[in-house]
């Protein structure tokens, strides 16, 4: 049945109520998606269970607003439905989330938040739970995820005196554009799991401080709704999945450089997700647990929390020679997403790409990978040797993101040859805990944290942040001053175990 023009009344929908004949309601508009059913990446049970009922609260997290009418064929677009008729999907408000509410309205005032760690330790206490599950989790025991930070306090500085630092200035240009800080907000998937507004709490943020922002695959926004909320000038990057169906890719690719786009940061450190198993405990305490570990009708495991379902696509299949594609369909500089040796730069350098960010995810793939700081010496150290480059270059840009949460990480990996780096996790706090003003305070908060910083190091500006003003000569002895385990304590949560299922007294 084919739209009409005619409203579809909630009754009618509502006998559309099982896998036999599935429609749903998403804004207003109803689907037929019973043919979707063993398609849809987060798997058929969630669908089913807003059959023949609205589903809006439940989808918008998660998808763009475009991606139902992306993927389902226009004759399964079955109109819009007579809004009167609708029966209100009731949302049980449990006493979990009063408590969650009580503490939301017990924030402290921007004002007292000081550093970007403070984000965190508030987010945690005021995010629904399947939020900070997704958010916070990395790989496996999370050691890499603790060692991201931990890398930046064998770090330490030899500050330089008696230079005039009255005027400071912490601005600079990544990939040839103005940025008011050598940092970016890195791509990171899900933003309306924190916020309604999702990614666009970050374009706005970004554009206020004159920074770069990455878009991400996976938005909960579509792509054209982060472009559209950007102002003209405003620069914007895209951090690219690359799909199985390269047809897919080449027409994000095409469509992000017409829509302006500055740069590609292609994923390369991401053939399969990790085990990110606090997000996995979710689905665990979510689902009803006879249903978990099934398969779709394509053998992908639907088991494994929000990250594993949304991101089936991803081509495990990438290589080196894939390269010249890119070239060949986009006139975008390229940067690899996700080096984490010397060989590889080495390889991304000889392929002519813009660059490479050195990184690990945040922790989220390859537990133990090593952290992108302590990458960034290596690198520096084995291109100089073989091809002569000296950092920062403006032909081939070395970034790092991980774990970076004061300005004096940032400029130790600028004293290292860094031309920026990459910030994920703390605007997601950020934003999730005060919405935009929350976003605005973090980078405020690194504005301030840079001024002092650089007058204390006796640097004026970012050029004479030179590596004779680190000590980096620990950073590969993987022991830190301060137990990652311990820094602020209740950032880092101790790992959970299995547990047992709760046990219905039997009658
Ligand atoms: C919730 C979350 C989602 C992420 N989603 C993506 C993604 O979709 N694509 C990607 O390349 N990296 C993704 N990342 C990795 C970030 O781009 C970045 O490498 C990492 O967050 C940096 O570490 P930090 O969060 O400690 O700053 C994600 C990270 C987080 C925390």
């Amino acid at each position: 049945m084919a739209a009409t023009g005619k409203h579809l009344s909630g009754q009618e929908v509502a006998k559309h109520n099982s896998r036999d004949s599935c429609w749903i309601i998403v804004h207003g508009n109803v689907y037929d998606v019973t043919e979707f059913l063993d398609d849809h990446p987060g798997g058929s049970k969630i669908i089913l269970k807003y059959a023949g009922k609205d589903a809006t609260q439940e989808y918008d997290p998660i998808h763009p607003p475009d991606a139902i009418t992306n993927n389902l064929p226009p004759e399964r677009h079955l109109g819009p439905v007579d809004p009167e008729t609708v029966q209100k999907v009731e949302v049980k408000v449990t006493d979990e989330e009063k408590a969650r509410q009580q503490r939301v309205a017990a924030r402290p005032p921007l004002d007292e938040i000081l550093n970007l760690h403070d984000f965190e330790a508030i987010a945690r206490q005021v995010m629904p739970e399947k939020a900070w599950a997704y958010y916070s989790s990395a790989a496996d025991d999370e050691i890499t995820n603790r060692e991201n930070h931990a890398a930046y306090h064998r770090i330490w500085f030899r500050p330089r005196v008696l230079r005039n630092v009255t005027k400071v200035d912490w601005s600079t240009t990544i990939l040839g554009h103005r940025s008011s800080m050598p940092v970016y907000i890195t791509a990171t998937a899900l933003g309306k799991l924190g916020h309604p507004d999702g990614e666009l709490n970050l374009t706005r943020a970004a554009a206020k401080h004159g920074v770069i922002q990455m878009i991400p695959t996976l938005a909960s926004c579509s792509f054209d709704e982060i472009v559209d909320a950007a102002r003209p000038d405003q620069v914007q990057f895209l951090q690219l999945y690359v799909n199985k169906d390269r047809n897919i890719t080449k027409r994000i690719v095409q469509h992000a450089e017409r829509r302006g786009i500055k740069g590609l940061f292609i994923t390369v450190d991401a053939p399969q997700l990790g085990r990110r198993e606090k997000d996995m405990r979710m689905k665990f305490e979510a689902e009803d647990p006879s249903e978990v570990t099934k398969s779709g009708s394509d053998g992908v495991d639907r088991s494994q929390g929000a990250a594993r379902a949304i991101s089936s696509f991803i081509d495990p299949g990438l290589e080196w020679a894939d390269i010249d594609w890119f070239k060949s369909i986009t006139r975008m500089p390229l940067i690899l997403k996700g080096v984490q040796c010397w060989e590889d730069a080495l390889l991304a350098y000889d392929a002519g790409l813009a660059g490479v960010v050195l990184s690990n995810h945040g922790g989220r793939q390859l537990d133990f990978a090593r952290s992108g700081i302590e990458i960034l010496v290596e690198v520096v150290s084995k291109l100089g040797e073989k091809r002569g480059l000296k950092f920062p270059n403006e032909k081939f840009q070395l970034y790092v993101d991980g774990g970076v949460r004061r300005a004096t990480d940032i400029l130790k990996a600028i004293a290292l040859g860094a031309t920026a780096v990459g910030i994920g996790r703390p605007f997601l706090y950020a934003f999730s805990s005060y919405g935009l003003e929350g976003v605005d305070k973090a980078l405020q908060i690194l504005h301030d944290e840079f001024e002092m910083n650089l007058r204390l190091l006796g640097a004026p500006t970012i050029k004479d942040v030179v590596p004779e003003m680190v000590d980096a000569s620990n950073i590969s002895s993987h022991g830190s001053a301060i137990p990652g385990d311990k820094l602020y304590e209740s950032n880092y949560e101790i790992m959970q175990h299995a547990r047992l299922r709760e046990v219905k007294p039997k009658l």
